[in-house]
C-alpha cells in the first residue's frame, strides 16, 4: 500500500490528538525528553545516507552494537517506541490512563492498522496472538468429519498442531501441500482444494524460508471452490505492501513483535465484512457491549471491534501505534526495496560460496535460509563470537536471516564473511 501523505498527516493528527501533545502525557508531567516523549519524531524528516538508505538506523540501538539479522525471530523496536512504552508505565506510576482514554487509543491503532493492510477499521478486532485469529476461525467453522483444511509445508507449527488436533478429535482431513525447492506451487493447491475444503490457511510470508504465496490466486482458487481463506501475515505485515481487498484474502492475523515494530500479546485480527455472522465468538465479555438494552440483555458491537471482548494489553497497544507510525513515516514500499534488495544480495553471496539454499531465487521477502554442512554448534558459536545475529536451527541444520529496515550492505558483507568462516 503506498503511504499517501494525507494518511501520514492524519496519524500524526491522530497521535498528537488528546490531553497535551501526546495521547500518553498526563497534564501533572512534561515531557522529559522533547524528541521521544513528544510526537515531534513524526515530522522529522529521515535523511537517508549511503550506509544507511532509509535514514533509520540511529533510532535502531540494537542495529548499532550488533550485526542484527535476526528480525524474522524478533524485530528490535525503535527508540520512539520504547518512550511510548515507557511513558506508558510512568503514567501508572503516577497517574494512571482511564479506560476510555485506552479505548479511544484502541481504536487509533485499529485505523492505523486498517490502513497498513488496506482494510477498513471495522474490520480489524485485537486479539492476544497469531495463533488465536486461528483458533477463533476453526471453531467458528465447526469443522468436521468429511471437511477438509489445506495448509502447506511452509506454514508454522500452530497449523500442525491445530489441524492436527481436529484431525484426531473430530475426523477432518488435514491436507498439507509440498514444497517443491522451497517453492509451494499453484497446481498443487489446485489438485487438493476442492468442494469439501472449507479453510485454505497459508503464512503470507514462511518463517522457514520466505517464500512468499499469490495470495490473490489462492484467493480466487479457495472461492471458486466455496472455502475461505485464512492468512498468517506475522512475516508480512510490516515488511512488504499488504492489500486484503486486492488479494482477496478472507482473514488475517498477526503478533506484531516481527515487523510491525511493536511487543508481544497484541495481534489485530481481519475478518472482511460479511463474515462476521460465520466467524462467531466463542468468548464474551463487559468491553465488547456497544449497549445495555432493558432486561440484563446487551448489543455487542456489530463490528469486528466485538473481538475486544476484554481489557487488552494497553502497554503495547501504544506501542504498536507508535510502531506503526513509525512504518508510515517510513513506507512500506521503501522498507520492501530495501531489505528484499539486500536479502536477495545475500542469498546470491551465499550461492556463490557454495551454500545450498532453501530460499528459492527471486523470492521476494527478507528472509533468507540457507543448509548447513558444517557443526550448527560452531557456526552459532562463530556468530557470537562475530556479533552477528541469525537464528541457527541446530536439529534442522538450517540458518535464517531476517533483514531489517535497518540494516546495511555492509551487515551482508559481514555475514557472508562470517558465515564463510573468514575471520
Ligand atoms: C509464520 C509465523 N506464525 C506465527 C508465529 C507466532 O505465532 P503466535 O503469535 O501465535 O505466537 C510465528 C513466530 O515466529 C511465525 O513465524
Amino acid at each position: 500500500m503506498s503511504l499517501t501523505r494525507r494518511s501520514f498527516v492524519a496519524t500524526a493528527a491522530t497521535l498528537a490528538a488528546g490531553a497535551a501533545a501526546s495521547p500518553l502525557r498526563s497534564s501533572a508531567q512534561p515531557a522529559t525528553d522533547a524528541g521521544l516523549d513528544s510526537d515531534a519524531w513524526l515530522e522529522r524528516p529521515l535523511i537517508g545516507t549511503a550506509g544507511d538508505p532509509l535514514g533509520v538506523r540511529p533510532d535502531f540501538p540494537a542495529a548499532l552494537s550488533k550485526c542484527y539479522l535476526n528480525s524474522a525471530y524478533i524485530m528490535p523496536v525503535p527508540k520512539q517506541v520504547a518512550a511510548v512504552g515507557r511513558a506508558f508505565v510512568d503514567r501508572k506510576l503516577t497517574d494512571p490512563i482511564p479506560l476510555g482514554e485506552m479505548l479511544k487509543q484502541t481504536d487509533v491503532v485499529r485505523a492505523q492498522f486498517a490502513r497498513l493492510i488496506n482494510a477498513s477499521a471495522d474490520e480489524i478486532g485485537f486479539l492476544f496472538a497469531t495463533s488465536e485469529g486461528e483458533n477463533i476461525v476453526a471453531n467458528a467453522l465447526d469443522l468436521r468429519a468429511g471437511d477438509n483444511v489445506v495448509i502447506d509445508a511452509l506454514h508454522y507449527e500452530t497449523e500442525f498442531v491445530l489441524y492436527g488436533h481436529l484431525r484426531d478429535t473430530r475426523g477432518i482431513d488435514l491436507r498439507v501441500v509440498p514444497h517443491v525447492n522451497g517453492a509451494v506451487r499453484m497446481e498443487d493447491f489446485e489438485r487438493v482444494v476442492d468442494k469439501k475444503t472449507k479453510l485454505v490457511s497459508v503464512a503470507w510470508v514462511s518463517h522457514q524460508n520466505g517464500f512468499v504465496h499469490d495470495m490473490r490466486a489462492l484467493a480466487e482458487l479457495a472461492h471458486a471452490r466455496g472455502a475461505l481463506l485464512y492468512v498468517d501475515a506475522i512475516q508480512a505485515a510490516g515488511m512488504i505492501p499488504i492489500d486484503v481487498k486486492a488479494t482477496g484474502v478472507d482473514l488475517l492475523c498477526c503478533g506484531t513483535y516481527k515487523w510491525l515494530l511493536g511487543g508481544f500479546g497484541v495481534a489485530p485480527f481481519y475478518v472482511r465484512q460479511g463474515l462476521l455472522d460465520r466467524i462467531t465468538l466463542d468468548r464474551y465479555g463487559a468491553l465488547h457491549v456497544a449497549r445495555e438494552l432493558p432486561g440484563d440483555k446487551f448489543e455487542i458491537h456489530a463490528t469486528a471491534k466485538r473481538f475486544d471482548y476484554a481489557t487488552l494489553p494497553f502497554a503495547e497497544v501504544y506501542q504498536l501505534g507508535a510502531g506503526l507510525a513509525y512504518l508510515e513515516r517510513v513506507g512500506v514500499p521503501k522498507i520492501e526495496a530495501h531489505t528484499v534488495t539486500l536479502a536477495q544480495e545475500l542469498r546470491a553471496g551465499l550461492a556463490s560460496h557454495g551454500k545450498r539454499l532453501f530460499t528459492p531465487e527471486g523470492t521476494r521477502s527478507a528472509i533468507v535460509t540457507y543448509w548447513l554442512d558444517e557443526d550448527p554448534a560452531a557456526v552459532k558459536k562463530r556468530f557470537e563470537k562475530a556479533g552477528v545475529v541469525a537464528t541457527v536451527r541446530e536439529a534442522k541444520r538450517e540458518v535464517r536471516v531476517g533483514v531489517g529496515l535497518f540494516n546495511t550492505a555492509e551487515d551482508i558483507t559481514s555475514f557472508l564473511r562470517t558465515s564463510r568462516g573468514d575471520s
